[in-house]
C-alpha cells in the first residue's frame, strides 16, 4: 500500500508520522515544493523507525510527482494555513489554484488514486478536486468531519470527566466555525445519552467550543493545528488501506442525500478499499436538518467564488 502526502508542513508531516506509527503502509511519499523540506522531514521520521517499531518507508521529494506514481491513497494538505482571526474561507484565493494543480499532477501518475483533501476551505477544495480530477465521487474524501468529531469527543470527555474512548459522537455539516453541526442529541457515553449527565447549558457550551475548535488553537499557536488533523487523516487512510469499513463523517459529493446536491459537505460515510463504500443517509431532527441546510448554503456560497475563478 503506497500513500502520498502532498505538503510537508506541520499537518502533512504529522499525518505521515501517524501513518508510519500505525505501521500498515509499505511506503509513504512526502512531497513539498520547498527544496529539501520533505526530504529532511522524511529522513527525520525514518530515524524514529527503530524507536517506534515501524517498517513503513518514508521517502521525501521536492515536487517530483513521478515519485508518487501508483499511489493507492493521496492526501492533499498543500496551501496556506489560516492565521489568527482568519476564517478558512479567506484562504480560497490562494489554495484553490494549488489544490487544482496538485490534484492534476497526482492523477497523472496515479489515475486510480483515492484523494483525501485537508486544504481549506476544505468542503470547497473537496468539490474542486472532484470537478478537476475526473475521479468517481467515491474516490474524493474531505477529512473535516473526522477532525471536528474528534474535537467534539474531546470537549464531551472534558465535560463528562471521562476518557474520550468512552464517548461516541459526530459532527456533520461544513468544516467551518459557523457551519459545523455537532449532533449532541445522538452523542453517548457507553450508549447512554450524554443528556443523562450534562445540562442543556453545558451541552450548548460543548457545542460552541467544538465549532470554534480550530480557531481556538489557531489563536493559541499562531497557525493552524496539526496533531489532531494529522491523526484524523491517518485514521481515514487506515480504514481505506486496511478495508476496515469504519464510519466517519467526511465531506463527500452529495447527489440527493440529505436533500442536498452538487456540493461536498460532511455526512457519515463508511470508508473501505473503494474509498467511500456507502453514504449513511439518516433522518435528522428538524433542527439538525435546518442547521445542515444552512451550512450547505454557506458552503455553496464559497463554491460560487470557485466557479467565478473559472478553475473548471
Ligand atoms: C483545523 C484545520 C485543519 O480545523 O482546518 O485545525
Amino acid at each position: 500500500m503506497k500513500i502520498t502526502v502532498v505538503g510537508a508542513g506541520a499537518v502533512g508531516a504529522s499525518c505521515a508520522e501517524y501513518i508510519a506509527i500505525k505501521n500498515f503502509a509499505s511506503e509513504v511519499v512526502l512531497l513539498d515544493i520547498k527544496e529539501n523540506l520533505a526530504e529532511g522531514k522524511a529522513m527525520d521520521l525514518m530515524q524514529t523507525a527503530s524507536l517506534n517499531n515501524f517498517d513503513t518507508r518514508i521517502f521525501g521529494t521536492t515536487s517530483d510527482y513521478k515519485a508518487t506514481a501508483n499511489s493507492d491513497v493521496a492526501v492533499i494538505t498543500s496551501g496556506i494555513p489560516r492565521k489568527p482571526g482568519m476564517t478558512r474561507e479567506e484562504l480560497i484565493g490562494i489554495n484553490a489554484g494549488i489544490v487544482k494543480m496538485v490534484s492534476e499532477n497526482l492523477i497523472k501518475y496515479s489515475p486510480n488514486v483515492i484523494l483525501i483533501i485537508v486544504s481549506n476551505p476544505m468542503d470547497t477544495m473537496t468539490y474542486l478536486a472532484y470537478k478537476v480530477s475526473g475521479l468517481s465521487k467515491n474516490r474524493i474524501i474531505g477529512m473535516g468531519g473526522a477532525l471536528d468529531s474528534a474535537r467534539f469527543k474531546y470537549r464531551l470527555s472534558e465535560a463528562l470527566n471521562c476518557p474520550a474512548s468512552d464517548v461516541s459522537a459526530m459532527v456533520i455539516g461544513g468544516h467551518s466555525d459557523k457551519g459545523m453541526v455537532p449532533l449532541t442529541r445522538l452523542a453517548t457515553r457507553n450508549s447512554l445519552s450524554v443528556a443523562n449527565f450534562l445540562s442543556s447549558e453545558r451541552l450548548n457550551k460543548v457545542k460552541q467550543d467544538t465549532k470554534v475548535g480550530g480557531a481556538t488553537l489557531t489563536k493559541m499557536l499562531g497557525t493552524s493545528a496539526w496533531y489532531a488533523p494529522g491523526a484524523a487523516v491517518a485514521s481515514l487512510v487506515q480504514s481505506i488501506a486496511c478495508d476496515q469499513n469504519k464510519m466517519f463523517p467526511c465531506s463527500v459529493f452529495l447527489d440527493g442525500e440529505y436533500g442536498l446536491s452538487d456540493l461536498a459537505i460532511g455526512v457519515p460515510v463508511v470508508l473501505g478499499k473503494r474509498g467511500i463504500e456507502k453514504i449513511i443517509d439518516i433522518k435528522l431532527s428538524k433542527e439538525e436538518q435546518d442547521q445542515l441546510i444552512q451550512s450547505a448554503e454557506s458552503v455553496q456560497k464559497t463554491n460560487k467564488i470557485l466557479s467565478d475563478m473559472k478553475l473548471f
